[in-house]
């Protein structure tokens, strides 16, 4: 029997989950509204914000999974790479919640979180390594797969040869992809988060409307940088012949722009898959929500024979499942990390 606490706290989201024996039992999310004004994330009002909600949100996860917190064998947590405010709260309360009920703490690295969150599988579920003729479709990639991970703050192929191996063998120069969709929207007067706003549009417009240019980058790696640049003009100019051309446009522009983020994105993806000869591919992060993305993975899983996972929406964006599902594995191994732990902004792996 292993219970695992999960914390994550690494940008805006304030998080707990519960995972009993590998199966998440709860998954609480506090988010923070505060910033949706400034276009961005404002690192101070984060780690504030995450102050206030970090001890409700784990209280509200224990309690949903139906436990005590005496029941819990150990604390995982998002070690990096994030806000450094930010992380200190989650990292401070995990040590401190550790050492109140004497028990061992495991860091996680976000990135690989997301990763691992395509090893949840629901309560109900099959066993992780069922596979009759009757139903082909597996639950769990199989080792090594590839994992296209897009969040905020990276873009990243990552060739995983198991739980904690994996290797980045593309990244983004710039710009990760869900910034290019925050910068977008906020060019465009939207809110932020801009990235669901965008997919939201996008749906009501014309993908062939506007044409936005592909970047020439070599090798596996991305770059939005100049994509952000061109729609900035792009909008300026269109502006200039006619006032009204965001309000009467919004749909087709979103649509043309989500349509280039997302070929970029597969078409590195496809070259990765040929490259290293893998078949099963998965995504990963706050962008793999986006609806775009999805169908282009289906239509390209269909072309290309690929197996594809895709995660469900609430393991997408940040979620402390991903850290108690990773927490779990690392449970396995009893590799744990001592007290004297600091969180980093900047991790690799
Ligand atoms: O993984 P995540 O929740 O946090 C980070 O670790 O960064 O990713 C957040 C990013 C934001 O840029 C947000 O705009 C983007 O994911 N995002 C989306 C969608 N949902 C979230 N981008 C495009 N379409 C979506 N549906
Ligand atoms: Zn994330």
């Amino acid at each position: 029997m292993a219970i695992i606490l999960g914390i994550e706290s690494s940008c805006d989201d304030t998080s707990a989950s519960i995972c009993i024996n590998g199966k998440i039992r709860s998954n609480v999310i506090a988010n923070q509204l505060v910033h949706k004004n400034y276009g961005g994330v404002v690192p101070e009002l984060a780690s504030r914000a995450h102050q206030l909600n970090i001890i409700p949100t784990a209280q509200e996860a224990i309690s949903k999974a139906k436990i005590h917190k005496n029941d819990i064998d150990a604390v995982a947590f998002t070690r990096g790479p994030g806000l450094l405010g930010s992380l200190l709260v989650g990292t401070s309360f995990s040590k401190a919640f550790a050492l109140a009920n004497n028990l061992p703490i495991i860091e996680i690295n976000h990135m690989q979180a997301h990763i691992l969150a395509h090893f949840i599988v629901g309560e109900n579920d099959l066993s992780i390594n069922a596979s009759t003729t009757s139903s082909p479709k597996k639950l769990v990639p199989d080792f090594p797969f590839l994992c296209l991970t897009v969040s905020g703050g990276h873009t990243q192929i990552v060739l995983v040869k198991d739980y904690f191996d994996m290797e980045v063998v593309g990244q983004t120069t710039d710009d990760a992809a869900g910034e290019a969709f925050d910068k977008t929207a906020k060019i465009l007067g939207l809110p932020y988060p801009g990235g669901p706003l965008i997919d939201k549009y996008a749906q009501l417009g014309n993908v062939n409307a506007f044409s936005f240019p592909e970047p020439q980058i070599s090798g596996l790696d991305f770059s939005f940088s100049g994509l952000k640049t061109s729609i900035m003009y792009f909008v300026r100019d269109r502006l200039k012949e006619n006032p009204q051309f965001l309000a009467e446009s919004l749909n087709d522009i979103c649509a043309s722009v989500q349509n280039r983020i997302v070929t970029i994105l597969i078409n590195k993806l496809k070259k990765a898959a040929k490259q290293y000869q893998i078949n099963d591919i998965a995504i990963a992060g706050g962008v793999s929500a986006n609806s775009g993305l999805r169908r282009a993975l289906l239509t390209a899983a269909d072309e290309c024979k690929w197996e594809v996972f895709i995660p469900e929406f609430q393991y997408c964006t940040d979620n402390a499942a991903m850290i108690a599902i990773a927490g779990y594995y690392k449970f396995l191994k009893q590799d744990f990390i001592g007290q004297d732990v600091a969180p980093l902004a900047r991790m690799y792996f």
